[in-house]
């Protein structure tokens, strides 16, 4: 579609932002729905998040995303904030309405999409997370709102693992929440349902490292991992050597970013096209 005068201009903020597939996601889905609009995205460098968000306000932009380093500091800056925002307790998503900002979190959603996509149940079922920093927490707070029966939390740094098994206890209290280290030796793996990597363990460049050793997991465990550069991490590899259902990071991606989308535009996408075009074009990369 050509840029005129009605073109609408959504982003994504954060530092850094390169190789981000968010412009693909939403620019493909605009062109597809014949949206007027472009997606763009802005390296905002430390110190200047303030005045980004002015700008974007000033410049009346209808909506953006959010990305590390800013999901929680941008809070600050906002008018009201979702309900699921809330109970994650980070934005991932900004909807403009006549210059009142309003934050949203679409990752959980996005997460509980793809499950759902695969045909994977949640409730009643045993989950290990792994992880315990923002993704972490959005993935703990959707397991257990979608009625998961137990999450049990593993962390490099045991504390966080700790505070986050505390948090999720006293919001969630039918849900079995436990915490442990990485190398948890007391963890029953051929009990486990889920398995969901929300650590950066195994992420481009660093593709040859995992989170845990796989070798543990039983066949009847699905092995998820957030992660999606690369397509399929080592992790995923040994999992699936081992007999495992697995799941990559893409689809939570392009889920979380219709998702943001219908916020903004408050109408229903169709994500089969766009995950399609998303899938092809970022395995060219
Ligand atoms: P995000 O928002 O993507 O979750 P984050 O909040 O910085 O980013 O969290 C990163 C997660 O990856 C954390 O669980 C982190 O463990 P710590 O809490 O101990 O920092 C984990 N992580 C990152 N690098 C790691 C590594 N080399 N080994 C183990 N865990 C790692």
């Amino acid at each position: 579609m050509n840029i005129d005068s009605d073109t609408k201009l959504y982003c994504l903020i954060g530092h850094p932002i390169s190789k981000s597939l968010s412009p693909l996601i939403h620019n493909f889905s605009f062109n597809e729905n014949k949206i007027n609009a472009k997606y763009l995205t802005f390296d905002v460098k430390e110190n200047n998040l303030k005045m980004a968000i002015s700008g974007l306000k000033a410049l009346g932009v209808q909506g953006f995303n959010v990305t590390i380093p800013y999901k929680t500091e941008i809070i600050q800056y906002l008018d009201e904030l979702s309900e699921e925002a809330k109970l994650i307790g980070s934005v991932n998503t900004v909807k403009n309405v006549n210059g009142k900002l309003i934050g949203y979190n679409t990752d959980g959603m996005g997460f509980i999409e793809s499950l759902k996509e695969n045909k994977i149940e949640i409730k009643e079922k045993i989950v290990l997370v792994i992880g315990a920093g923002g993704a972490g927490r959005a993935i703990c707070m959707m397991l257990a709102k979608e009625g998961a029966e137990k999450i049990h939390i593993i962390n490099r740094t045991i504390d966080k693992a700790k505070k986050l098994s505390k948090e999720l206890n006293s919001i969630f209290d039918d849900v079995l929440i436990t915490y442990g280290s990485l190398d948890n030796k007391k963890i029953d793996f051929k009990n486990i349902d889920i398995v969901v990597n929300c650590t950066s363990v195994g992420m481009y460049p660093n593709i040859d490292e995992t989170p845990i050793n796989p070798n543990h997991f039983t066949s009847k465990t699905t092995v998820y991992d957030i992660i999606y550069k690369p397509i399929k991490t080592k992790f995923l590899k040994f999992a699936e050597k081992r007999g495992c259902k697995i799941l990559n990071g893409l689809d939570m991606l392009i889920y979380q970013g219709i998702l943001s989308e219908e916020i903004w535009l408050d109408m229903n996408l169709n994500v089969e096209k766009v995950k399609k075009n998303v899938k092809s074009r970022s395995l060219q990369r």
